[in-house]
């Protein structure tokens, strides 16, 4: 059976290795040692085997995970030998496949990919590229992949990754908004989540008609929605957004 095998065990293995075993995945996990506390829950809760090194877990992996953190990434790849016909799948953010190509001693298939926690609730939308059958099907376990040809589209996409997080800040601060005697928090929590999540699931749904669209369609003139939707807009609210993702492109493009 395909081992998969991952070298930094740290928040974004816990996630996934979590999401694709609680969506089916059986296949054989394999770990590095060096965050042994990680390690060893995953060992003990989801199926996993602690190898005694890096060059253990790639011995054994048919496919091998890089997730260490950024500034770790090609120094750890340096010291590692791979074999031909090995594919190596990178989730870090920022480094591009020329770059890893670079640091790898043996030639193979490289493959990057964006998976972010929501993993854990069998929920992430994982940005890949290149497309590869495995690599698909094992992000599929854990939410659904998202396979594009071009690199760029895969930097652009990855800004997306971070939106994720905003998108938590935004609840909160919904939360607090909403909360109050008229509404206990718990009942703001629930129903900020379900409206995001039904949105969410309308947009996708409706194929030929955009969100800005639907947001149109509702909020239409003597509407409470026009009310609080002309307020935001005449405090440009969703300018910083723009602001900030463009940000992210920006230091996501740098090392075109
Ligand atoms: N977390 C997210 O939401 C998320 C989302 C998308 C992409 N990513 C990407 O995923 C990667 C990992 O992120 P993370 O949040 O999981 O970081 P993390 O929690 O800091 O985990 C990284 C792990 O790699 C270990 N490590 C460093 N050098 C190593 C080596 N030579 N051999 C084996 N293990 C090594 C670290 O150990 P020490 O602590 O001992 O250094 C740490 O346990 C990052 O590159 C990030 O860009 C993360």
């Amino acid at each position: 059976m395909t081992g998969i095998g991952f070298i930094g065990v740290g928040e974004l293995a816990l996630y996934t290795i979590k999401g694709v075993r609680r969506g089916g995945y059986q296949g054989p996990v394999l770990l590095s040692p060096r965050n042994r506390e990680k390690a060893n829950y995953l060992a003990a809760n989801y199926d996993c085997e602690v190898k005694r090194d890096n060059q253990a877990v790639l011995d054994d992996s048919d496919y091998i995970v890089i997730a260490t953190r950024p500034a770790d990434c090609l120094e750890t790849l340096r010291g590692l030998e791979f074999k031909p016909g090995q594919v190596l799948i990178s989730v870090v953010a920022g480094i591009e496949v020329e770059q890893l190509r670079t640091a790898l001693s043996t030639q193979v298939e490289i493959v990057r990919a964006m998976p972010v926690s929501s993993a854990e609730a069998g929920a992430s939308p994982t940005l890949i590229y290149p497309d590869n059958a495995f690599v698909r099907e094992f992000f599929d376990y854990c939410g659904n992949s998202i396979a594009v040809d071009n690199e760029i589209y895969f930097n652009q996409g990855s800004v997306l990754a971070c939106v994720y997080c905003w998108f938590f800040s935004l609840f909160e601060e919904l939360i607090q908004s909403t909360r109050g005697p008229a509404l206990p928090a718990d009942l703001s929590a629930e129903l900020v989540m379900g409206m995001a999540k039904g949105a969410a699931q309308l947009a996708l749904a409706s194929k030929d008609i955009s969100p800005g669209e639907i947001a149109g369609n509702i909020a239409t003139e003597g509407t409470f929605s026009r009310l609080g939707l002309d307020l935001l807009e005449e405090n440009a609210a969703f300018k910083p957004w723009r602001e900030a993702c463009e940000l992210l492109q920006k230091q996501l493009a740098a090392s075109d």
